[in-house]
């Protein structure tokens, strides 16, 4: 039977659109899902999305809308943009599903049986922003920290895990097997958490309900409480296992949200799979081991500058920006250039230039150059390697050991670090090349073997190239196989029997890219020429105001012409091939009008619908893209920053004059 992997991402909430950091993780985790398939693995990938809880209720009351409604509306941008990455899951999990809601309800009635969970009342802080109680140290940091206003004081009456119980067996967790987190240097936080400086009696019991919340999941048979977010979210690793897939290979989280999966996750299992006869205060039985995740994978966060990128900072990159450039790009990207664990700081120039360097120059010019060699030369036949000099001896050596290299560190789950490697040899090969001299070879009939050897070992290279790349680069790779002659796809290879000096089966193909060089100044200005400066600065700076100049005095009869009315959005969409363009229909009282705004760049059309706004109503009709504008919407800038729509109060009713 072939080995089981069941691999988990965070499931994501819902009151924000997938930004890069969200899509780091699930292009981390489909990566490490196809790489396994590759090593023969049956793999379940399992993703979804985080839908109840304190954000959500309070996005969506300030919305104008039911939880549901907002979970219902949210949820499709993260399916279709997985679907746009390629992303391999075998199934998408929602904290609203009927199935879901069984099982948490099922479980907390578990515990509540074996006393790992009591009601109690708790008096103490709330952290609104980690919907978390906060113990007062943690309360102090966050003081510290300038964040004191997230902090609220809270006495409810609550029910409690008794995390306080799981310290011992949580610690030997941690000592005896250390790869239940990594990267090592995320494990000791953890530990500094559990037992700071080695001192035990640290973990307090964790209150998991609530009573000030009303979206939840309701605790049974005390339904003025709802399941607090984290036993909730958590649990959707088990709700939506597959039979057969226990416990989980790797989960993937981001370093903040560590904690809740590296200690409240193993403790709520260990509560649930322990039975009578277990001593607590004993060894951590292996039985217990067995039921755990085997790694927690913590990575590090995109950052903007120095600050991490997320709404709240609104400094966040859309995974759209980057699939521009095509899904494999934003893929490589991700893996190339982040270290698991890590942090890095995104720039959009890094990002195009990484492309260049590694997949326009690096291999896609080593590819176009062996093929179209290989069409002149061996009219596509695969030469094989028969006479070896020196130097290609040395080639030969590093060709045979990158492919068992790469796989160690990719079975490690660090792609960095393998696809490093497997640059620095692709750029050897380029300095093979360039010593060999091919062309001059060509010309030399008594040369013909040297030709041979090197034409075969350039074609060997990146044929492991296309197998090893695959997960990173699913279409890339399977352009670059079949460019390569070779039949079937490249993803339904197997690592352990690829032979890196098997014979070639068939001709190559005419060689096409495999990646178009960017353009990066001709992007540079286009972004200058279309982004506004002001959008979402990581810092607020002090930028000076740039105010126009007074227009000429006018009488009272010329402003008098204007009709100015209360507008409310209907709908609102992007003009497409447009970065500014919104077209909305709005509601002015009398009638329903078509009207297109450049307020793109500020405003997503989501944030627009039901929105009141100022409209100019008698401004005659104006084309724009294809369609026409009847009307105008008033928004209020310097010349500089961005349009900021004026509003009228919510109760002004459509059609009312604005004077
Ligand atoms: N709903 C919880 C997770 C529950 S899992 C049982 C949650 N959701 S989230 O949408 O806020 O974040 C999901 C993941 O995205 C987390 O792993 C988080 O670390 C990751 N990222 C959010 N911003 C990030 C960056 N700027 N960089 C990298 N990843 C970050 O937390």
């Amino acid at each position: 039977m072939s080995q089981r992997f069941y691999i988990t991402t965070p499931i994501y909430y819902v009151n924000d659109k997938p930004h890069i950091g969200h899509t780091y993780t699930t292009v981390l985790a489909d990566v490490i899902a196809r790489h396994r398939r590759m090593m023969g693995a049956e793999v379940y990938f399992l993703t979804g999305t985080d839908e109840h809880g304190q954000k959500i209720e309070k996005t969506a009351a300030a919305r104008g809308m039911t939880p549901k409604a907002l979970a219902d509306e949210v949820m499709p941008n993260f399916r279709k943009l997985w679907e746009r990455m390629e992303i391999t899951h075998d199934y998408f999990v929602r904290t609203t599903d009927a199935q879901h809601k069984a099982v948490i309800q099922e479980r907390f009635k578990q515990l509540l049986g074996t006393g790992d969970i009591y009601k109690d009342t708790y008096t103490g802080l709330y952290s609104v922003s980690d919907e978390a109680y906060v113990t007062e140290t943690q309360a102090k940091e966050m003081q510290d920290q300038g964040l004191a206003h997230q902090l609220v004081e809270l006495k409810e009456e609550s029910y409690f895990f008794r995390l306080s119980h799981y310290e011992n067996w949580l610690i030997q967790l941690y000592e005896q097997y250390p790869e239940f987190v990594q990267p090592d240097f995320r494990l000791n936080e953890v530990k500094q958490f559990v037992a700071p400086g080695g001192e035990r009696g640290n973990l307090e019991d964790l209150s998991i309900s609530r009573t000030s919340i009303s979206w939840g999941i309701p605790v049974p048979g005390d339904d003025k409480h709802v399941v607090y977010v984290w036993f909730d979210a958590l649990l959707n690793y088990m709700s939506a296992c597959r039979e057969g897939f226990w416990p989980p290979s790797v989960q993937l989280v981001g370093k903040d949200i560590l904690r809740f999966h590296a200690i409240y996750w193993p403790a709520f299992l260990m509560a649930m799979f322990r039975e009578a006869g277990d001593d607590l205060d004993g060894p951590l039985p292996l039985r217990i081991r067995e039921q755990l995740p085997h790694t927690i994978l913590a990575h590090g966060w995109w950052l903007m500058g120095e600050d991490k990128m997320s709404k709240s900072k609104g400094n966040v990159v859309r995974p759209e920006e980057l699939l521009r450039f095509g899904n494999d790009a934003a893929r490589f990207f991700f893996m190339r250039e982040m270290q698991v664990g890590l942090d890095r700081s995104f720039s959009f120039e890094g990002f195009m230039d990484r492309l260049n360097a590694d997949l326009a120059n690096g291999l896609g010019n080593l590819a176009s150059r062996t093929l179209s060699m290989l069409q002149r030369y061996r009219r596509g036949v695969i030469p094989a390697a028969e006479v070896l000099d020196a130097q290609d001896q040395e080639v030969l050596a590093a060709g045979r050991a990158v492919g068992p290299a790469y796989l160690a560190k990719a079975g490690a789950n660090d792609f960095h670090g393998a696809l490093d490697l497997l640059w620095v040899h692709l750029r050897q090969l380029d300095g093979y090349i360039v010593k060999a001299e091919p062309w001059k070879l060509a010309k030399d009939e008594t040369r013909k073997d040297k030709l041979d050897t090197v034409l075969c070992q350039l074609y060997r290279a990146l044929r492991l190239t296309a197998v090893l790349v695959a997960p990173v680069m699913p279409d890339l790779a399977q352009q670059l196989w079949a460019s390569l002659g070779l039949a079937g796809k490249v993803a339904d290879q197997r690592f352990e029997a690829f032979q890196y000096e098997a014979p070639a089966p068939a001709p190559v193909a005419e060689p096409a890219p495999l990646f178009q060089r960017i353009d990066k100044e001709a992007v540079m200005q286009a972004e200058t020429q279309t982004t506004e400066p002001a959008a979402a600065p990581a810092v607020q700076e002090e930028v000076p105001l740039d105010l126009p100049a007074l227009k000429d005095e006018i009488a009272y009869d010329t402003f008098d012409l204007m009709d100015l009315r209360v507008g409310h959005v209907l709908t609102a969409e992007r003009v497409p091939k447009s970065k500014k363009l919104i077209k909305m229909t709005v509601d002015v009282g009398f009638e329903t009008r078509t009207i297109l705004g450049g307020i793109g760049m500020a405003y997503e059309p989501e944030d627009l619908v039901n929105r009141q706004v100022v409209v100019v109503a008698n401004l005659a009709p104006r084309p724009m893209m294809g369609s026409v504008s009847h009307g105008m919407l008033l928004c209020a800038s310097d010349n500089n920053s961005k349009p900021y729509l004026v509003a009228p109060p919510d109760d002004a009713k459509p059609g009312f004059v604005v004077r």
